[in-house]
């Protein structure tokens, strides 16, 4: 597989895709490695490195342990893969939350070391000095709201937000907080529709959904949840693909023929011809 950038395309700016709001809806994927960005850059308008990967990859619990050097390595492999596709990598828990300082110390290097165009972070209020603080200077924030998986302690599990009143008014507090606060775009996980189109109304810049419905002004999926790669995947996810089972049936037919010998046959193999003669020794 050639690991050249994919795409050709023009492909926009973050002032651009801010200014997609209300035009036209933007379609964004997870991505963990070069091969795998090289293949979605030219059918996404932006790449996330998101520390699902933790989960997707490394097989982890949760987001939770997923350190600064993993996104980094990650972000910079998809980086290398996407071409002009800007990429946004997330920053891990324990990176940001300490102070705007540490934040952009930390945000700073994921910039430098991986060449994304921007970060994203998770948060309401709380957040909102910190993506001003990055966005003054020069770092773009994507903000994430609604079900945060870095809070699973503190919501007690995976569950769609904004059901209660109380919840849903948070929520919306969350929301036009960050958007004030400069952040470029925000993600809307796990959330009730009428909160999501409340809130894409609200706000000026543009909302990328997962698990909250078609009134965002975008989409975002996990790449290994809609290729198929899991047994379970949440209700929100389309399975546009059935690679697990794909990959289990090509891995099962290559075991059956090395074992009946059947792999490698001769179009495999370089040259079936008889081994060289050997030269005769010559006389002195
Ligand atoms: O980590 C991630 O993949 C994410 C998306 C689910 C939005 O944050």
């Amino acid at each position: 597989m050639s690991h050249s950038p994919a795409t050709t395309a023009s492909k926009r700016s973050i002032p651009q895709l801010r200014a997609t709001k209300g035009v036209e809806k933007l379609a964004m994927l997870t991505a963990y490695t070069a091969p795998m960005a090289e293949l979605l850059a030219p059918h996404c308008d932006m790449l996330l490195v998101g520390d699902s990967l933790g989960m997707v990859v490394y097989g982890l619990p949760s987001t939770l342990p997923v350190t600064l050097e993993m996104m980094i390595n990650h972000g910079a492999a998809v980086v290398r893969g996407a071409g002009a596709t800007p990429v946004i990598v997330d920053m891990p828990f324990g990176s940001y939350q300490a102070s705007p300082e540490q934040a952009f110390t930390n945000a700073a290097r994921i910039l430098q070391e991986t060449g994304c165009a921007a970060v994203k972070l998770e948060g309401g209020a709380e957040m909102a000095e910190t993506i001003r603080f990055l966005s003054d200077r020069a770092i773009p924030v994507m903000a994430h709201v609604g079900l945060m998986p870095q809070h699973v302690n503190q919501m007690g599990g995976f569950k769609t937000q904004g059901k209660e009143a109380d919840d849903y008014a948070a929520i919306q507090h969350a929301a036009t907080t960050v958007a004030a606060a400069g952040a470029f775009a925000m993600v809307i996980e796990g959330v009730v529709e009428p909160l999501a189109a409340e809130i894409t109304r609200q706000v000026s810049i543009p909302t990328i959904g997962i698990g909250a419905s078609a009134a965002c002004d975008g989409q975002v999926l996990v790449i290994d949840d809609m290729l198929g790669m899991f047994t379970h995947a949440p209700r929100f996810v389309k399975k546009y693909a059935a690679l697990r089972e794909t990959i289990s049936t090509a891995v099962a037919s290559y075991a059956a023929e090395v074992k009946n010998g059947s792999f490698p046959s001769d179009a495999h193999c370089y040259g079936t011809v008889t081994a060289p003669k050997k030269k005769p020794a010559r006389r002195s």
